[in-house]
C-alpha cells in the first residue's frame, strides 16, 4: 500500500517551534510580504537574515518530539512505499530518523547562493558579508527556503507520488497555502483515502474522509501503532 504525508508546522509545534498564522495575521510580528517574499529579500536583505538567524539559532535548541519519532518508526516497518512531503523548513523529521524527506518549501539549515546557484549547509548566521565558497561571491547567499511568489521544489515528483498514493494523511497543516493545500483533492480525485490529523478543524477538513483530532504528540504515535497492527 502506497502512503503518502503531508506535514505542517503543527507536527513540529510541541517542539517549540510556533506555528505561522497568528491570530494578528503577523509571522513573529513580521508582515510576511517583508521576510518571506523576494522583494522584501532585495529590498532589506539584513532584516531578512536576521528573521531567518533567529529561526535558525532556534531550531539547533530544539529537539524532535513524540510525532517525529513516530513517523520515522512507521518508515522503518511500513511494508509498502512511504513518501514523506513537509512544508516545514526544520530538520526534525531527519533528526527523529525520516530517510528522504520532501523538503518542498525548502531548508533552514542550508544556504543558496543567487550567484552560482550552490546550495550547503548551513547552521551559523547568514549577512550580507556572507561568501559563497563556491564561487567566491560575497552578498549573495539567502536562505535555501521558498518565499511566497516562488516555486515550491520537487513538485513533480510529489504529484507522481500522491496519484499512485492509497492513502494521503495531513497532519498539522492549516491547508491555507497553495498548491500543498490543493494535494488533498488530488489524492481524492486519485483514488486515495484521505485522513487529516489536526488539533483543530481547519479550511480544508469537509476534503478528508477521516479526521484524528488532538496534539499531534499523541494522535501521531497512535495512528501509526494502529497503522503497523491492521
Ligand atoms: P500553519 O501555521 O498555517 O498551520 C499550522 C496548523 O497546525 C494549524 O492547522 C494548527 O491547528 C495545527 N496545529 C498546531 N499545533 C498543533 C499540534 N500540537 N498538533 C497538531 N496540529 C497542530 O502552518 P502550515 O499549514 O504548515 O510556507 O503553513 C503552510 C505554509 O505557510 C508554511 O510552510 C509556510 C507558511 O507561509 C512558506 O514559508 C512558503
Amino acid at each position: 500500500m502506497n502512503l503518502v504525508i503531508l506535514t505542517g508546522a503543527g507536527i513540529s509545534a510541541e517542539s517549540g517551534i510556533p506555528v505561522f498564522r497568528g491570530s494578528d495575521g503577523l509571522w513573529e510580528g513580521h508582515r510576511v510580504e517583508d521576510v518571506a517574499t523576494p522583494d522584501g529579500f532585495r529590498r532589506d536583505a539584513e532584516t531578512v537574515h536576521h528573521f531567518y538567524n533567529l529561526r535558525r539559532s532556534r531550531l539547533l535548541e530544539v529537539t524532535p518530539n513524540p510525532a517525529h519519532l513516530a513517523l520515522a518508526h512507521l518508515a522503518r516497518h511500513w511494508p509498502g512505499r512511504l513518501t514523506l512531503i513537509t512544508q516545514n523548513i526544520d530538520d526534525l523529521h531527519e533528526r527523529a530518523g525520516s530517510p528522504d524527506v520532501i523538503h518542498m518549501h525548502g531548508e533552514l539549515l542550508k544556504s543558496r547562493c543567487t550567484h552560482c546557484g550552490a546550495v550547503a549547509p548551513c547552521t551559523t548566521d547568514l549577512s550580507r558579508a556572507s561568501l559563497c565558497h563556491a564561487c567566491g561571491g560575497i552578498d549573495v547567499l539567502r536562505p535555501h527556503v521558498v518565499w511566497f511568489g516562488e516555486m515550491p521544489f520537487q513538485l513533480g515528483l510529489i504529484e507522481r507520488e500522491i496519484q499512485q498514493a492509497h492513502l494521503f494523511a495531513a497532519i498539522g497543516t492549516s491547508g491555507r497555502v497553495y498548491p500543498a493545500a490543493g494535494f488533498v483533492s488530488l489524492a481524492r480525485s486519485c483514488g486515495a483515502r484521505t485522513l487529516e490529523i489536526n488539533l483543530d478543524s481547519t479550511r480544508s477538513s469537509p476534503d478528508f474522509d477521516e479526521i484524528l483530532s488532538g496534539p499531534a504528540s499523541e494522535t501521531v504515535p497512535h495512528w501509526v501503532r494502529e497503522l503497523l497492527d491492521s
